[in-house]
């Protein structure tokens, strides 16, 4: 294994242009901006263009992230993207995103981990970087149309999510002990019936499908897991929760993020949320509240920032990054 580590050089976020508000789903089912807003604190959720599809909102992000990384295309030898939502069963988005890129046929494939993909593709990327000879820089975009597989007819999923796209550069730098430090991921897939798209049921044919949800054993299971992972990677890296300058949750609901912080003992003003404003993402929410986080000062060199997530599967994931 080479010394060194793996740094987030650079960050880049995508929203489409178009809002979708509370009031305007109030108008498509039976909802309200005040029910919506007191369950979940979302007020609206971008939605893409029929014409846009994963790689194309995975597109925006990454040009995005390898401007603030003063990089080129040529400069990236790993691609991965995470989503639930690709353009097509096959060819994987991250090999449609490679040819709209122009980069260069570098490795590119897809990764489903649902709400905590952009976590599992992180630590896939951090340690072919930190382990692989041939690995310098990597980009990994979390992007999502989940537009395109919510019921817009059910008011109990319909209010949650949004299109959107995140995405960091990776590099490896001889420097130790900065950047992304240690990853704690799991997977429990002994209930799917609870937060799935598809068909429980064997089937011949591909269908379309619409996710569904158990919202209350999601809440439920989703602080439970998300304070294990946190706890397990603060005590095998030495820390408390007063170590913690920053912690980036998956932006799924604010009452979802509050217990979490109620449940380690971390008060709300080291909890960063965007959630208001962008709706359930799944794996782009993280990449972008980091982004939005980072532009704004939110956190500086030296901090302790850990990332965490949760989806179905379930899934879950929580990743600590010293900012250098
Ligand atoms: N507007 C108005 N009423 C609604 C509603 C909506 N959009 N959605 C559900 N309701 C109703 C229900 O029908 C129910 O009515 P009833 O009491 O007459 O049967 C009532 O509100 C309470 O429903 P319940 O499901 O118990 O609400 P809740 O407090 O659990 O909130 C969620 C529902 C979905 C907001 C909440 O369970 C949640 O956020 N779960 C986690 C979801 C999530 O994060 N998923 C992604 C994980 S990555």
């Amino acid at each position: 294994m080479k010394q060194g580590s793996v740094i987030v050089r650079g960050v880049g976020s995508y929203l489409p242009r178009k809002i979708l508000t509370n009031h305007e789903l109030a108008l498509m089912v039976d909802t309200s901006d005040e029910w919506i807003r007191t369950r979940t604190g979302i007020s609206q959720r971008h939605i893409a263009d029929t014409h846009e599809a994963c790689s194309d909102l995975a597109y925006m992000a990454a040009k995005n992230a390898l401007a603030d990384a003063h990089l080129q295309t040529e400069d990236v030898d790993l691609l991965i993207v995470s989503t639930i939502t690709p353009d097509m069963i096959f060819p994987s988005s991250a090999a449609l995103l490679q040819a709209k890129l122009g980069l260069r046929n570098v490795m590119s494939f897809d990764i489903n981990a649902t709400c905590s993909g952009f976590l599992y593709a992180l630590e896939v990327a951090t340690h072919l970087l930190q382990n692989g000879k041939s690995y310098k820089c990597a980009l990994v975009v979390g992007s999502e149309k989940l537009s395109s597989i919510v019921d817009w007819k059910d008011r109990s999923t319909c209010i949650l999510f949004g299109d959107a796209a995140g995405a960091f550069i990776l590099e490896y730098t001889p420097a130790e002990h900065v950047g992304i430090l240690d990853s704690v991921l799991g997977a429990d897939g002994s209930s799917p019936e609870k937060l799935y798209c598809g068909s429980l049921q064997p089937t011949t044919t591909i269908t379309k499908h619409f996710m569904k949800m158990s919202g209350q054993e999601v809440f439920k299971n989703s602080i439970y897991w998300m304070r294990k992972a946190v706890e397990e990677l603060l005590e095998r890296n030495h820390l408390t929760k007063t170590d913690i300058a920053c912690l980036i949750p998956h932006q799924a609901n604010l009452r979802i993020i509050q217990s979490l912080a109620q449940s380690i003992g971390l008060p709300m003003d080291r909890v960063f949320c965007n959630l208001e404003v962008t709706g359930n993402t799944s794996s782009a929410s993280i990449p972008i509240a980091f982004a939005q986080a980072k532009n704004s000062h939110y956190f500086h060199s030296g901090d302790n920032i850990i990332l965490v997530a949760f989806g179905g599967g379930f899934t879950w994931g929580a990743t600590l990054i010293k900012w250098p």
